[in-house]
This record gives C-alpha cells, sequence and structure tokens, in this order.
C-alpha cells in the first residue's frame, strides 16, 4: 500500500470564518483528508503578534475548531490541535530563529505591511514570524503546505532556511512543496465587488455564523447596478456585483451560469438578490448548527484538541530530538 502524503495548514485565529473561506479552499478540503495524511492547528502562537483580548482569542479558538469540525474535517481522519498544545513549535521556532538572517525577515512583504499598521506594538514575534512558521511546517515533515497568495513568501522562505539547515546537518528536513490548492471561487465583497469578501468590512461578508435574517439583509443590499433589461448576466468587467453573486448562486447550487441566467431571465433584482440570500441560508444552515452543538458540547471538543496535540506530538518530538542533536544540544 501507498504511504498517504502529508499535508499541513495552519490557521490564524484572528477572526471568524466567512462565505468566502467556505466556497473558497475550504469546502475542498473534506476531500483532503481522504487523499493525504493532514495536519490542521489552530495558529495562536501568531495571533499574539497582535493585541488580542484574552477572552475573545479562546472564544475564538473554539469557534474555529467547531466551526472546521462542522464542515468536514472528521478528527478521525485528520489531526486537529491547538499550536500551543505542542511546545515543540516554539521550541523549533527558537532553533531556527538562529538559522534565519535579518535581512531576509526584513523583506517580508508582511512584516512591512503589519508593521505599518500596528506602528505602536512592533514587537519581535512580528519580525521572527516567519521562522516560527518555519517550525510549524518542518516539524511534521509534510510534502506540501497549501497556502493562499498572501502566505506564498513565507512558504519560500521556510524552504529557504530548511535547505540551510540540511545543507549544514545532513537532510534533517523534508523540503515542503508549495501546493497550489484547489481553490474553488473567489468571493467578492457585497457591497464592494471589486475587494474579496473580509472580515474588515462586515456589511458585504457573510460570517458562518450569521444567523438567517443577517444573512438575508446582507444579501438584499448587495451592491448591483442599475440595469432593468437582462440585469442577471455574467458580465464581470461590466457588472462585478451581479456577476459575484451569480457566481456565489453557482457555487452553493451547483448551477451553471447559463442556467442561472436562464432562471432569472425578464426578473429583476428584487427576485435575484433574496434567492441567492436563501440559497446560502440553506448551505450555511446545516453548519451553524452543528457548531452550535458542538460547543455546547465542552467534553467533546476538549477531547478532539487533546487527542489531536497527542498525534502532532508524537510526530513534531521526532523532528525536534534530531534537530537537537545535529545542533550538539546534550540529550536529557
Ligand atoms: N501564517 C498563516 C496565515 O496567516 C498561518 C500559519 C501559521 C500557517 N503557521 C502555518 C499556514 C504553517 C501554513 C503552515 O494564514
Amino acid at each position: 500500500m501507498d504511504e498517504k502524503k502529508v499535508m499541513l495548514s495552519g490557521i490564524q485565529p484572528s477572526g471568524e470564518l466567512h462565505l468566502g473561506n467556505y466556497l473558497g479552499p475550504l469546502r475542498h478540503w473534506p476531500e483532503m483528508i481522504e487523499e493525504f495524511d493532514c495536519y490542521f492547528f489552530l495558529a495562536d502562537l501568531h495571533t499574539i503578534t497582535v493585541r488580542q483580548e484574552p477572552a475573545q482569542l479562546r472564544r475564538r479558538v473554539l469557534t474555529l475548531l467547531a466551526n472546521y469540525i462542522a464542515c468536514g474535517l472528521d478528527p478521525e481522519k485528520c489531526t486537529l490541535f491547538i499550536q500551543s498544545h505542542v511546545p515543540a513549535h516554539a521550541q523549533l521556532g527558537w532553533v531556527l530563529d538562529c538559522y534565519t538572517m535579518f535581512g531576509e525577515l526584513s523583506r517580508m512583504t508582511q512584516f512591512k505591511d503589519k508593521t505599518a499598521k500596528h506602528k505602536d506594538n512592533i514587537n519581535a514575534g512580528l519580525f521572527t514570524y516567519p521562522a516560527l512558521m518555519a517550525a510549524d511546517i518542518l516539524l511534521y515533515q509534510p510534502d506540501f503546505v497549501p497556502v493562499g497568495e498572501d502566505q506564498k513568501q513565507h512558504v519560500e522562505i521556510c524552504r529557504d532556511i530548511a535547505e540551510r539547515f540540511n545543507g549544514l546537518y545532513g537532510d534533517v528536513f523534508k523540503i515542503p512543496a508549495p501546493h497550489i490548492p484547489k481553490v474553488g471561487a473567489r468571493i467578492m465583497s457585497l457591497n464592494d465587488p471589486a475587494s474579496k469578501m473580509s472580515k474588515s468590512n462586515l456589511d458585504g461578508c457573510v460570517i458562518l455564523m450569521d444567523k438567517p435574517e443577517e444573512v438575508m439583509r446582507k444579501f438584499k443590499r448587495a451592491v448591483t447596478d442599475s440595469d432593468t433589461e437582462r440585469c442577471v448576466r455574467f458580465a464581470p468587467q461590466e457588472k462585478p456585483g451581479v456577476s459575484n453573486l451569480i457566481q456565489i448562486y453557482a457555487s452553493v447550487t451547483g448551477k451553471s451560469f447559463e442556467e442561472i441566467e436562464t432562471e432569472f431571465e425578464g426578473k429583476g433584482y428584487g427576485a435575484f438578490k433574496p434567492a441567492v440570500g436563501e440559497a446560502v441560508v440553506e448551505t450555511l444552515r446545516p453548519i451553524r448548527e452543528e457548531t452550535e452543538r458542538l460547543l455546547a458540547d465542552k467534553a467533546y471538543l476538549e477531547h478532539v484538541y487533546k487527542a489531536g496535540a497527542e498525534k502532532a506530538e508524537y510526530v513534531a518530538n521526532k523532528t525536534l530530538r534530531k534537530v537537537y542533536k545535529k545542533v550538539g544540544f546534550v540529550a536529557r
């Protein structure tokens, strides 16, 4: 039997999941866990590079964990854990700090962006974040790391650090291949279709946990245009708002763009927008209900993250021991 390839991904618990996350990469994860040996973790260590409200951070980590399980990440079929529960991340993070150059960290675009945004808190963690991320990855010797465009530079620096370390000590780390995941649909903001759907603009963003009334309100207020003839028509350049709604409707119903245009022929936005809203409500309903059920079952969630941490720790510690030995630490 072929060994399954190993895949790993970290999720920043810095906000709630929204429809763009769901119809984009997240929807394909349940297929991935069948095909690969997957590790998914909530990157709480990374999150404190920006100030967090403690109670909120704790709640968000658990909500996200429940959300992911509700979206189909079966904890029996993959390793789901919380980063801070596996000390090896911080331990290897420190070692890799010493093999990561000031110059290469200074060139990271995310560091430049974040320091521009959080001028009052330019901390060392924000700067060394890529070395911690490299540790997150290399501990599990994954074959690949699926990340979005914004994280590509982080995977590249991880490869550079791993190659540098291997160059000095032999083959310690597997070099993870960049992987362009199946992304699904690219969903834009409902009230600003030139930007991606994002939590920073809540009126244009449907959160997975939004109540049906809230979802409907957001869709009814979605930006379209003033066409009155053949208004429901897929034309991203000319009609970005409407095309985004068609994209969403197609993603949740499985209908083609042509089928949708025919369905709404001769009808106006007054019929179209609520129809998209209702289809989204029905798609999100089971996820929201299951998340709420899981959040009420603290014992189950605790069982999931403890079992996940144990599985993860076993693999991570093997790599960490190897690294400690290579750099010359005395074994305990
Ligand atoms: N930096 C990633 C983000 O902001 C989260 C992350 C942390 C991650 N460690 C990782 C992603 C390891 C992939 C692999 O989204």
